[in-house]
């Protein structure tokens, strides 16, 4: 039996959602027809393409392969430019939910231009995008703190909405105290954790080949395999930010369950990647039935009741 009296709803740096999932930026959010899908979907937000000034075609194909348990993409920023989302969104309120615009770059002052070009049109939220790992000869800035802090001490000058950061994998509680608290003396608002797995690579024996194009067959790896590591980082910011920054969890969701998890790790919404390539928009709607059921068997009447709720042995 789905309980629909169970509260699903949420909020992201005080920003109301009625429902605690949206796509991650990359999944079925480039050009207006997929942004407007999204709007007419289960989806509590709709999260843009990240943008770069330019318009962008991104990296030679084949650039996405999905396989048993996950996905490997070098899909290089192909995006429609910001002057184009910039003009998008204000049309894509009619949908009566937050949008939240996810802001990229080449170099610093293009996520400069970007934040403030876009804090013209107000979108609900901006995602700043520190950990895209599939453009040639540009290192995930997530990775370089001294990069990311100038970085974002710059764009938060620009930004005044509340302002949120895309962040890598880290693999090391050193390197989530560094972050935590760059994050906090920056004053950001929210996070995203994490970004694909960067840097992997995916081998076909049959045909002794790797199987993307770009980057010698390197990519960010997604999908449920990476959800161990989501959990990781969400539960780490968590425990560094508690109650500061809301926290967005991303990775491995195909389940109600997988999302379950990530709100006991202490997200307050999750973005789902991989999972919507795949099966499409109507994922939404499995997974929110699913959500239901676990947290009705589970005796959670919302979001809230379960979140950070994880028990340590
Ligand atoms: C891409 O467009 O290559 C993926 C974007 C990202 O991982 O941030």
């Amino acid at each position: 039996m789905n309980d629909q009296s169970i509260d699903l709803s949420t909020t992201i740096a005080g920003v109301p959602l009625t429902v605690c999932m949206m796509n991650a930026s990359g999944a079925r959010c480039v050009t207006q027809e997929e942004l407007e899908a999204l709007g007419r979907s289960r989806a509590g937000a709709i999260v843009t393409k990240s943008m770069t000034p330019q318009p962008r075609e991104g990296n030679p194909e084949p650039r996405y392969y999905s396989f048993a348990g996950g996905s490997i993409n070098s899909m290089g920023l192909p995006n429609l430019g910001y002057p184009t989302y910039a003009r998008l969104i204000p049309a894509l309120r009619r949908f009566g939910k937050p949008i939240i615009a996810s802001i990229a770059g080449l170099c610093e002052q293009d996520f400069v231009d970007g934040a403030r070009a876009l804090n013209t049109v107000q979108p609900d939220l901006m995602e700043i995008n520190l950990s895209c790992p599939n453009l040639p000869g540009k290192p995930q800035i997530g990775y370089d703190f001294q990069a990311a802090q100038r970085l974002l001490r710059k764009v938060r000058e620009v930004v005044t909405v509340p302002m949120g950061v895309k962040l890598p994998p880290y693999f090391d509680p050193a390197h989530h105290e560094v972050m935590a608290s760059l994050l906090a003396e920056v004053e950001v608002d929210f996070l995203s954790v994490i970004n694909s797995v960067g840097n992997a690579l995916v081998v076909n024996p049959e045909a002794e080949s790797v199987v993307i194009k770009p980057k010698g067959g390197f990519g960010g790896l997604g999908g449920h395999l990476i959800k161990p590591v989501a959990l990781a980082n969400v539960r780490a910011f968590w425990k560094l930010l508690h109650g500061r920054v809301t926290i967005i969890g991303t990775g491995g969701i195909v389940t109600g369950t997988d999302v379950f998890e990530h709100l006991l790790c202490g997200a307050s919404a999750v973005q789902i990647g991989t999972t919507l390539v795949e099966e499409g928009l109507q994922a939404f709607d499995r997974i929110e039935t699913e959500l239901r059921e676990v947290l009705q068997k589970k005796g959670y009447r919302s979001v809230h009741d379960c979140q950070g709720k994880l028990r340590e042995l």
